[in-house]
Order: structure tokens, then sequence, then C-alpha cells
């Protein structure tokens, strides 16, 4: 198969059609492949260096063996499924990502360069906006997945790993977790958004325990009231990733939730909660 051609067979930017992508350069050095995991609101696609692909699919020759291992990704590269209006409509989207950074820090997203480029394989000019964003390679922080006691002590228990060097990433990890919550919650006390922590691989734990959130074109509004309010695609995801953060705080951290927090006390009331539910289903009922 020609690798190359890969990302123009499989990124379809409208309905199922395909189309070229005018703004990708050919490249010897450079295969695009769709990634395997993918989101409702991203095409996403692995950058991989042509000899790591080769390698993949030919193998390398290690002490007689022949081994097959997998190309890992230089960068990742989005493509945002939003169709923009205007070219101010594509700087209030980066306008988040830069928000974001500028709340949580270097340290704890997936850093991304994001640019606007002119789509025309449809025949029409679009504005889409892309970005090339580092590949963080770890384990999905899965909130509704929190199996054992002790999250975070389960997590990095390792043959390869002696008890000094496990008990090290444990509080690694944890300090990370309780920065990321710290500086959402300033996040949602001085903008009144929050990072959309709802949907699945949006949080990723690295193996030298960083935490990064990769999901970087996403924040929800907050309003502290009753109404629940419905996302674009129809999901409760404001109500959902303050659900993931109290989660974060009270299973992973094992903190008590300070429940005289308007944010909390508003969005976790088990009234709220059970309509929550209840939103959600309905959107997994139309997916
Ligand atoms: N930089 C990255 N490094 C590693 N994995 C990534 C990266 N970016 C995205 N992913 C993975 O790709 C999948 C989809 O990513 P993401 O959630 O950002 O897509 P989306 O379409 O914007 O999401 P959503 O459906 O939540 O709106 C997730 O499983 C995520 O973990
Ligand atoms: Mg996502």
């Amino acid at each position: 198969m020609n690798q190359k051609k890969d990302i123009r067979d499989q990124a379809y930017l409208s309905g199922d059609e395909v189309h070229t992508l005018n703004f990708v350069k050919d490249s010897d050095r450079y295969i695009f492949r769709k990634f395997y995991r993918s989101g409702l609101r991203s095409h996403i696609f692995e950058v991989l260096l042509a000899e790591d692909v080769l390698k993949e699919t030919k193998g390398v020759i290690t002490d007689g063996i022949r081994l097959f291992p997998r190309a890992r990704p230089q960068k990742m590269f989005r493509i945002l499924r939003n169709r923009f209006e205007s070219i101010s409509a594509v700087f209030g989207e980066i306008e988040k990502y830069n928000l974001m950074l500028t709340f949580l820090g270097s340290a704890l997203i997936a850093e991304s360069e994001e640019f606007i480029v002119d789509y025309t394989g449809t025949g029409t000019s679009q504005i889409v906006l892309c970005g090339l964003q580092e590949y963080i390679n770890g384990e999905i922080l899965d909130p509704w997945r929190l199996f054992g006691k002790d999250y975070l002590n389960d997590l990095f228990k390792s043959p390869h790993n002696t008890e000094f060097r496990h008990q090290t990433l444990v509080r690694k990890a944890r300090k990370n977790i309780a920065k990321f919550v710290k500086r959402t919650r300033n996040m949602i006390t001085d903008t009144g958004y929050i990072p959309d922590l709802a949907g699945i691989g949006n949080l990723i734990i690295t193996r030298e325990g960083d935490l990064k959130l990769v999901d970087i074109n996403n924040i929800v509004e907050i309003k502290l009231d009753d109404s629940i309010h419905i996302d674009d695609k129809g999901y409760p995801s404001c109500d959902i990733s303050v659900e993931v953060l109290s989660i974060l705080e009270r299973d992973i951290l094992q903190k008590e939730l300070p429940m005289d927090d308007p944010l909390y006390q508003i969005f976790l009331s088990p009234e709220r909660k059970k309509k929550v539910k209840a939103l959600e289903k309905e959107f997994y009922n139309h997916l």
C-alpha cells in the first residue's frame, strides 16, 4: 500500500466523501496516519517518520528475532471538524486554547501549534482550524473506571519499578493532579469556563507521572444556577466536567469535597445529578 496516500484516503472533511487535503505537502519523510482513537470534534492523525513505519511493517531483526515495533508519533495532527463563518470566529476558537494554556500552563496540557488553513477539497474555500500537537504517550485517565482503592498506587505498580521509584511516581502524579484541580478551579473562578473533561481520553497520565489534558479546543461555560446546559452535540458536558473534577479530588486525591463550595453544592446535588444522567442517556440513545 502506498503509505503516503494514507492521509488523502482517510481524511475526508465533509460527509463520507473523500477529498484531498490541499494544505498538506507531500513529504517522503513523514507519514500521516489516522489515529486509532478519535473524538467527535476532531479528525486526529499521527505524524510518523516514514522510516519508523517501514520498521513497523517490515520489522527489524533483533537478536535473530524479527520484531515489529509500533511507530511512535512525532506529533499529533488535528483538524477541527467545525466550519467557521469568519476569521474572527476561528480566532475566537484559538482563544479558547490560549485561555487553557494561561490557566493550566504548558506542563498540564499537550501543547499545540494552532493554525488556520484554506480547505478547497470540496470545490469551495472553507476556513479550517488545525493543530500540530505534542504526542502524549500514556494511560487514559478514565474517571468512570477507577478500579481499586488507591488508583495511583495501582497504576504505577510494575515489576520494572523499584519500591522507591514506585512511591516517587505516585507522589509526583498526585502532585500533578492536585495542581490540575487547583488551576482548573482558578480558571472557573476567574473566567467562568471549565475545560471539557467529559470525553474519555481527554486526560492522559504518562509513565513519568505527568498529567496532560490533550483535548485542548474545548472549554465549557459554567453557570451557577439550575439550568443544565447541553452542548452542540447534545451532551451535558458542563455538568459532567464538574463531576470529573470532583472525582479527581475525591476518588483520586482522596480529599473530602468542600460541599459548602457553590460549584459542588449546585452541580453535585442528587436531584440535579439524576437529571444529568437522564440527559446523558438520551445522548447515547441518539448516537
Ligand atoms: N496529543 C495527543 N496525544 C495522545 N493522544 C491524543 C492526543 N490528542 C488526542 N488524543 C487521543 O485521541 C482521542 C480523541 O481526542 P480528543 O478527545 O482530543 O478529540 P475530540 O474530537 O476533540 O474530542 P471530543 O469527542 O471529546 O470532543 C482521545 O482518545 C485522546 O486521548
Ligand atoms: Mg475528547
